[in-house]
């Protein structure tokens, strides 16, 4: 099923100044739970390129071949600006969390060298967790990114939108080189899981540096935050688990309006962008 919109790579000027150190309303826990999804984006989607672009010689379909592209440059410009947010995180003490970037770049290499169908099976149950998140910023953007310093507020979003944008590639790619319904069942098992210890880790480690991962407030932060009626992850369970049905496919969670809605929106807020767009498949210079 080909995307029924062209995936538009983008080059934001996005500006990380005036950031304060628990920009996401104040509250320790939020703040370092997106700083320490976000710290893992720059390796994780170098990841997800170089396990698509692995298989790149076994697609013959133009339009599929075209989408790789213009994934490859979308996702290369995600690392980019979240390796400029790393960068603001190692330069706020928290040097940790470039020795767990290294360390996870050795795992995702050997990966790919190693298990290569597993590792395009990974992307692809990672994109769809992405795009679940995507689909709940874009939907609640007060909610969720109301609260944050307004210089965080436009790399989320942009984040989000292209996310929605290119969910089905590399589930494409995979149905067309191993189309194993356990392998990507197994893939996102293990996948959720290893996403969130990663993530959890970081999270903790930053608190410690902070001295704040023992007060109780913190905790109970977190429970609202992730947990709690109207929390982070609550609700997305149905979405989720769509996941693992025979005939699933990303493109039938229709996320057509929301993206529409977010190109114009986003247009005049994440600065002009040098090239603007581009069409499917090549990189706005
Ligand atoms: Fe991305
Ligand atoms: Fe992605």
């Amino acid at each position: 099923m080909a995307a029924a919109h062209p995936i538009v790579v983008r080059r934001p000027e996005l500006a990380f100044e005036e950031i304060p150190r628990h920009w996401y309303a104040g509250d320790p826990f939020a703040t370092h739970f997106l700083n320490a999804l976000s710290s893992v984006f720059p390796d994780g989607e170098a990841f997800f390129v170089k396990s698509v672009l692995e298989q790149r010689e076994r697609i013959h379909d133009p339009e599929l071949l075209a989408a790789i592209r213009a994934f490859a440059g979308q996702e290369g410009q995600h690392s980019h600006q979240h390796d400029r947010h790393v960068k603001m995180l190692l330069d706020q003490g928290y040097p940790a969390i470039a020795t767990r970037n290294k360390l996870l770049r050795k795992m995702t290499l050997w990966s790919i060298a190693k298990a290569p169908h597993f590792s395009l099976a990974a992307t692809a149950a990672l994109e769809h967790l992405t795009a679940l998140l995507a689909r709940r910023l874009l939907s609640e953007p007060e909610r969720w990114t109301g609260p944050m310093a307004p210089a965080m507020q436009p790399l989320w979003l942009w984040h989000a939108l292209e996310e929605a944008e290119h969910k089905a590639v590399a589930f494409d790619v995979l149905r067309q080189v191993a189309p194993s319904h356990a392998l990507r069942s197994w893939a996102l098992v293990t996948n959720t899981i290893s996403l969130f210890l990663e993530v959890l880790d970081r999270t903790v480690y930053m608190l410690w540096k902070d001295g704040l991962l023992f007060r109780r407030r913190t905790w109970s932060s977190a429970w609202h935050f992730l947990f709690k009626k109207g929390g982070f992850l609550r609700g997305l369970g149905p979405d989720y688990m769509d996941w693992y049905r025979r005939d699933f496919h990303p493109n039938q969670q229709d996320d057509l309006a929301l993206i529409a809605e977010w190109r114009e929106r986003l247009a005049d807020r994440i600065g002009p962008f040098a090239g603007q767009v581009s069409p499917t498949g090549a990189i706005a210079s």
